[in-house]
């Protein structure tokens, strides 16, 4: 999979990092994605990569990302949507530009990125997409509403675009972790503390290993990862 060209959106953030990171070390030709552009080049710390920073509310910014990509690389082999935001707030009090906003950058431009890049990943010896989503995309917890709304959506159409895209050779995964240690997690449930929390390395690896099992016929659809004090299978 080396020179394999990869966009990971929300690369300036946690987990993001982290996939990056793992990436860089595996060979791949990366475009990181995300708002503060300082933190892109944090990421980047040299290494020869396309920085595209923007807020993926804007759909000429998805659009831009994915011409500049094949522009620059010429193709585009793996799509990481792993940019997101959260929210912790009662269900009566969430505005609708809370809700929309919530809803847009978690579930909306996931799903046009998918949509623009999918006609070059189709080129691809090994097209694939990943999708970021949550155990709350299964779930539903108090205070999380809209968050659970877009991480539902999100799985959702993972699933129709897996069975639409698997026979033209492009896979469709999600990874949906319990709560992993990064700003999100720190902001929207301070009451952990990181202790026995999943790491952002964890979704690196889990990354890893869905690349890893493109060269073979086996096909992980979704990845649950939850905390060893959780109980298994809920
Ligand atoms: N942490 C958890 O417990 C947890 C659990 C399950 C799933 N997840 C999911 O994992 C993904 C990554 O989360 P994280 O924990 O790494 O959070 P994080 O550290 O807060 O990172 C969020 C990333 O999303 C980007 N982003 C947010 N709004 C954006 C916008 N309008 N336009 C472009 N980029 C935007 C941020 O970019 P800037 O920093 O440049 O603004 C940042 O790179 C999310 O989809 C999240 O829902 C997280």
């Amino acid at each position: 999979m080396k020179d394999k060209v990869c966009i990971i959106t929300g690369a300036s953030g946690g987990i993001g990092s982290a996939i990056a990171e793992a990436l860089f070390d595996a060979g791949f030709r990366l475009v990181l994605m995300g708002r503060d552009e300082k933190k892109l080049q944090k990421v980047a710390n040299g290494r020869d990569c396309l920085i595209l920073p923007g807020s993926l509310n804007s759909d000429g910014y998805i659009n831009f990302a994915v011409e500049q990509t094949v522009k620059t690389f010429g193709g585009i082999d793996i799509l990481i949507n792993n940019a997101g935001v959260a929210q912790s707030k009662p269900f009566e009090e969430i505005s609708p530009d809370e809700y929309d906003e919530i809803m847009h950058i978690n579930a909306r431009a996931p799903f046009f990125l998918c949509q623009k890049a999918l006609p070059h990943l189709q080129k691809s010896s090994c097209g694939t997409i990943i999708n970021i989503a949550s155990v709350v995309a299964h779930k539903g917890y108090a205070l999380q509403s809209a968050y659970a709304a877009s991480k539902h959506a999100l799985l959702g159409f993972s699933k129709s675009l897996a069975k639409e895209y698997a026979e033209k050779g492009v896979r469709v995964h999600v990874i949906s972790p319990g709560a992993v240690f990064t700003d999100m997690v720190k902001i929207s449930r301070p009451d952990l503390t990181g202790e026995g929390m999943l790491m952002p390395s964890d979704i690196a690896e889990t990354v890893m290993y869905l690349i890893k099992m493109r060269n073979t016929a086996s096909v992980a659809d979704e990845i649950e990862l939850h905390r060893e004090t959780k109980e298994p299978f809920m």
